[in-house]
């Protein structure tokens, strides 16, 4: 463990929660899990398969993974990837679509093959058979080895929106108003123009990683995550559906932590 981050006991949750004393030690101990996960399997085996998550609170992750790979030799030619989620209706190459998102925070940056990078399209005619392959596809690749998650301040999950129910799957899901709200920023602040759809792995789907990391940072968050921690499970609280999880660990900033203790 860092020397600037702390375990915090929550042992009903059967969650791990890791405390860290600024956002860029959040950044640190996930990029830490994250290499991990990445050496453990080395070229000519079956390679690592990365759950990621976009949106402002793993940009720093980000930033560190590709900081190791340009200093440290880190590798991804051997990693798998699978987003979280994508807007409906976007084509990939919009400077908002997840996949865009992606390409210019990491994959042109590392050494990961394009052509094992998966992200949800949000443009198929076909959307329940395009559902049902992403969900394949994971499982044909061995399953999700590490999972990466933001929070909503609603406690969504990739775009699980409160009242998603712990067995779903990848699906088309509606927006919350209250996430599209925060999400505007990203859309010239103009709710408008932020989709009101999008596709979703489903609850069930994060559940089957092998492990998660949930980062969450600041204040903002600080409710969902409390939420999350010390209330019961329930759909009314996605992140809260996490405690049932065997490896799940919350790694906050003191913003986020700040209702914890
Ligand atoms: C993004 C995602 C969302 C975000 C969440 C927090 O792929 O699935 O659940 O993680 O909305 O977003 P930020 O990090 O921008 O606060």
């Amino acid at each position: 463990m860092r020397d600037d981050v702390k375990e915090l006991s929550f042992p009903d949750s059967g969650l791990k929660v890791w405390r860290c004393d600024t956002e860029a030690a959040v950044d640190m101990a996930a990029a830490d899990l994250a290499e991990e996960v990445i050496r453990s399997k080395p070229a000519g085996k079956a390679g690592p398969v990365l759950g990621v998550a976009t949106g402002s609170t793993p940009e720093g992750l980000y930033a560190e993974l590709v900081r190791r790979h340009r200093e440290q030799g880190l590798s991804f030619a051997n990693v798998t990837s699978f987003n979280l989620d994508e807007y409906l209706g976007l084509y990939p190459g919009h400077d908002q679509s997840y996949r865009y998102f992606m390409v210019h925070q990491l994959f042109m940056h590392v050494d990961i093959k394009y052509e094992n990078t998966f992200v949800p399209s949000g443009l198929e005619w076909n959307m329940e058979k395009h559902v049902q392959e992403y969900e394949e596809l994971i499982r044909a690749k061995g399953g999700i080895d590490l999972q990466v998650l933001g929070i909503g301040g609603n406690a969504h999950i990739g775009f699980n929106e409160p009242g998603s129910a712990k067995d779903s799957r990848t699906r088309v899901v509606a927006l919350e108003e209250s996430t599209r709200e925060a999400n505007s920023r990203f859309f010239d602040n103009d709710i408008s123009k932020v989709p009101t759809h999008a596709i979703s792995m489903g609850v069930a789907t994060v559940l089957e990683a092998k492990k998660v990391i949930l980062m969450a940072k600041g204040e903002g968050k600080a409710d969902a995550v409390a939420k999350s921690v010390k209330g019961p499970a329930t759909p009314h609280v996605p992140a809260s559906l996490l405690q049932g999880h065997p490896d799940c660990i919350f790694i906050l900033d003191p913003g986020a932590a700040s209702l914890l203790e």
